[in-house]
C-alpha cells in the first residue's frame, strides 16, 4: 500500500505580500498579512508541513517570521536555505525539522535550476554534515538528471526535492518529456535508497500529473495555494491541495 503523499505548504509568498507594503517600514505586529497566521491556517487545514525560504535579500521571509514559525505547537518547519556559512549557523541554532539545500545565486544553479550538486561538491557536502549534526533532515533541491542525483546521493544528504519548474514551464510533447524525465529521476533516487520529495510550479491543474510520479514522500507547494488562498482563504486553499493529493493510484 502506497503511504499518503505529504502536502508542504510554502508560505513565503504571504510574506512577499507583506513586504510589498511593508519592507523596511516598522509596523510591528500589525503588518499584514501575517505568514505566521497563514501557517496556522495550513496547518488546521491538514497541512503536514510547513516550508519557508530565507533569502539573502529577505524579499519575503525574515528572521524573526522564521522564529516565530519555529515556536509554533507541533510545526514540522522546512527552511530552505542557500550553503552560507551565515544560514548554517542560523540553522544550526535553530535545529528545525527539515531544511532543503536550495541555490541563492546564478554560479550555484545547474541548467534544470536546481542546486549545482556536482559543480558545488565539497561545500554541498560539508554544510550537509554540518546540519545533519544538530538532527535536521537534510534534503537537496535538484534538476531530476542522473550525475547530479548521483552527486546528490554523495554528498550523505537523505533526501532529495526533485526540481518540478522545468515541466510546469512546458506544454505539449515537452512536457511529456518532462514528466518522464521526473519519473526516471524519482526511480533513480529510490533506487539509491533516497527520500524523494518534489516542488516548484505544482499547481492545482498540474497536480495529477504530478501524481503518476512514482516514490513520492512529500510536494512542497507554494504560489499556488497562497494565490488561490486570496479567494478562498487559506484553510479552503489547503484543504482542496490535500483532498486533490489524496486522488493518488
Ligand atoms: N520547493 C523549493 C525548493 C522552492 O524553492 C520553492 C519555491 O520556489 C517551492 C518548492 C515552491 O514553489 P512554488 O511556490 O512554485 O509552489
Amino acid at each position: 500500500m502506497t503511504r499518503p503523499l505529504l502536502l508542504g505548504v510554502n508560505i513565503d509568498h504571504a510574506a512577499t505580500l507583506r513586504q510589498a507594503r511593508y519592507r523596511g517600514v516598522h509596523a510591528g505586529p500589525h503588518a499584514e498579512p501575517d505568514p505566521v497566521a497563514f501557517a496556522r491556517e495550513a496547518l488546521a487545514a491538514g497541512a503536514d508541513g510547513i516550508t519557508v525560504h530565507l533569502r539573502e535579500d529577505r524579499r519575503h521571509i525574515q528572521e524573526e517570521d522564521v522564529l516565530a514559525l519555529a515556536r509554533l505547537p507541533g510545526v514540522r518547519l522546512n527552511l530552505e536555505m542557500a550553503c552560507m556559512p551565515w544560514m548554517t549557523d542560523f540553522a544550526r541554532r535553530l535545529r528545525p525539522a527539515a531544511i532543503c539545500l536550495v541555490p541563492e545565486s546564478r554560479e550555484e544553479v545547474t541548467t534544470e535550476g536546481g542546486l549545482d550538486v556536482l559543480g558545488q561538491a565539497d561545500r554541498v557536502r560539508a554544510t550537509v554534515a554540518a546540519l545533519r549534526e544538530v538532527g535536521s533532515e537534510v534534503s537537496l533541491f535538484i534538476g531530476a538528471d542522473a550525475p547530479t542525483i548521483a552527486a546528490a546521493h554523495a554528498t550523505g544528504a537523505p533526501v532529495v526535492e526533485l526540481h518540478t519548474g522545468a515541466f510546469a514551464n512546458a506544454s505539449g510533447p515537452a512536457a511529456a518529456a518532462e514528466l518522464a524525465r521526473l519519473h526516471a529521476g524519482c526511480v533513480q533516487a529510490h533506487g539509491l535508497g533516497l527520500v524523494v520529495n518534489a516542488g516548484h510550479g505544482i499547481n492545482y491543474d498540474n497536480l495529477p500529473a504530478i501524481l503518476t510520479l512514482p516514490h513520492l514522500h512529500e510536494l512542497n507547494i507554494g504560489h499556488a495555494i497562497v494565490s488561490r488562498a486570496l479567494f478562498t482563504g487559506a484553510r479552503a486553499a489547503v484543504a482542496e491541495m490535500k483532498r486533490l493529493m489524496g486522488n493518488r493510484a
